[in-house]
């Protein structure tokens, strides 16, 4: 990888992004010191520097996190799996004992003083006691199962995309789909390997590749790239770029260098593929930031009359892309939300805050877009509710 990449440094844009980590990240700290303070008081019997110390490993850990956040980190060690394994764990754990401490606090606000009635307190107290060790304890179980299980439960998930009017040449054409996968750390070559078998399995007409190779400027780009060029497909390997790849600040080096692996990137670029007397026509854009018009580059390369897909890291240009008449769209971006929370059937994560389109396929005005979990992780190197995927899509005429 070249030595000229460069994170962002410290801008508006970094304080926009990173705005919920930054404030958090005082408060969970702060939370460390009330729950040594709370231990204490639980545990008079504890010896009180053991409890002292847990906390100074405590603070120590998630300021340590806190600080890792910052764009330069990944300068300052390079490429350090320990390190990064060391930044998960404060997050981790900054995260697990911030919602324990919530579900505690709900205890004892609310829940302590209207259960504690006589003359059942006592067995009822016993019950209840157990009933908030377990909830004091879920975030720890959830997490802990998304990091060493749920990470890990690589699949294959098929899609039809029903498209009216399509060419007989183009029915049956199938797409693999490799996105977000976040090569380094939490993301090895053997992850990678597994999830390329995959696509290879399902003999993809074409496959594409969108977005998100790496995470951060430190990241091993080469090896992924490299280990991307066992994907095979007949009608070729095809990509666009992620927002990653600009933090990473790799996006030519990334397109460059994808191109000598038989990867082509298309860079506000079109295609025109040929399965016998049909043409797809396909074309890919890079990450289109927020607070911009999406896809202003785009509306030229499509071909009217004609079966066009767009290759966009990011689905909430769908909108856009359909009302310019873009037949598919494929995405990724979201990781699925990566880790959701189910309330009142509802399910909540972080990606809704940002786009309707969080997982799967949409359709609008007869426009479609598939949007995939994709392979990797951010943040923290845990999946809940989302376990990665590498996506096919055959193309189905109506
Ligand atoms: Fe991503």
């Amino acid at each position: 990888m070249e030595d000229d990449r460069v994170e962002t440094g410290l801008n508006m844009d970094f304080l926009r992004r990173h705005f919920l980590e930054l404030l958090a990240a005082p408060l969970l700290v702060w939370v460390q010191w009330l729950w040594v303070r709370r231990l204490a008081a639980a545990f008079p019997g504890f010896p009180p520097r053991l409890l002292r110390l847990a906390g100074v490993a405590a603070v120590g850990l998630v300021s340590f996190a806190a600080l890792m956040l910052l764009p330069w980190s990944s300068r300052l060690f390079g490429y350090a799996p320990p390190v990064e394994w060391l930044k998960a764990a404060g997050i981790g754990w900054g995260v697990v004992s911030g919602a324990a401490w919530m579900v505690d606090l709900a205890w004892r606000r609310w829940l302590a003083p209207r259960t504690m009635v006589p003359p059942l307190a006592g067995r009822r107290q016993l019950l209840l006691q157990a009933g908030r060790l377990a909830a004091t304890g879920a975030p720890a179980m959830a997490l802990g199962y998304g990091t060493f299980v749920e990470r890990f439960r690589f699949r294959a998930v098929e899609q039809k995309i029903r498209v009216k009017g399509l060419p007989k040449d183009l029915d049956g054409l199938r797409l693999a789909q490799i996105t977000d996968i976040h090569f380094g750390a939490f993301f090895t070559r053997r992850d990678l390997d597994y999830a390329v078998d995959l696509a290879n399995a399902a003999n993809p007409h074409l496959t594409l590749v969108t977005g998100d190779f790496i995470s951060v400027h430190s990241d091993p780009l080469d090896d992924c790239l490299e280990r991307l060029r066992r994907l095979r497909a007949s009608a070729g390997v095809w990509g666009c770029l992620g927002n990653h790849e600009i933090v990473a600040r790799c996006e030519d080096y990334a397109t460059l260098r994808a191109s000598e692996q038989g990867l082509r990137i298309l860079r506000g670029e079109r295609a025109a593929v040929r399965f016998g007397n049909a043409t797809l026509h396909l074309a890919g854009v890079d990450y289109q930031p927020k607070g911009r018009p999406y896809l202003k580059a785009a509306a030229h390369l499509l071909q009217p009359l004609q079966f066009n897909v767009l290759l966009s890291h990011n689905p909430d240009v769908f909108g856009v892309a359909a009302a310019q008449g873009w037949d598919l769209t494929v995405a990724g971006h979201t990781h699925g939300g990566q880790i959701n929370v189910e309330m009142l059937g509802m399910r909540a994560n972080v990606a809704r805050f940002y786009t309707p389109y969080v997982y799967g396929h949409y359709e609008k005005e007869g426009r479609q877009i598939y949007v995939s979990r994709g392979l990797g992780t951010v943040g923290l190197p845990s999946r809940i509710g989302a376990p990665p995927e590498v996506s096919l899509l055959t193309l189905c005429a109506t």
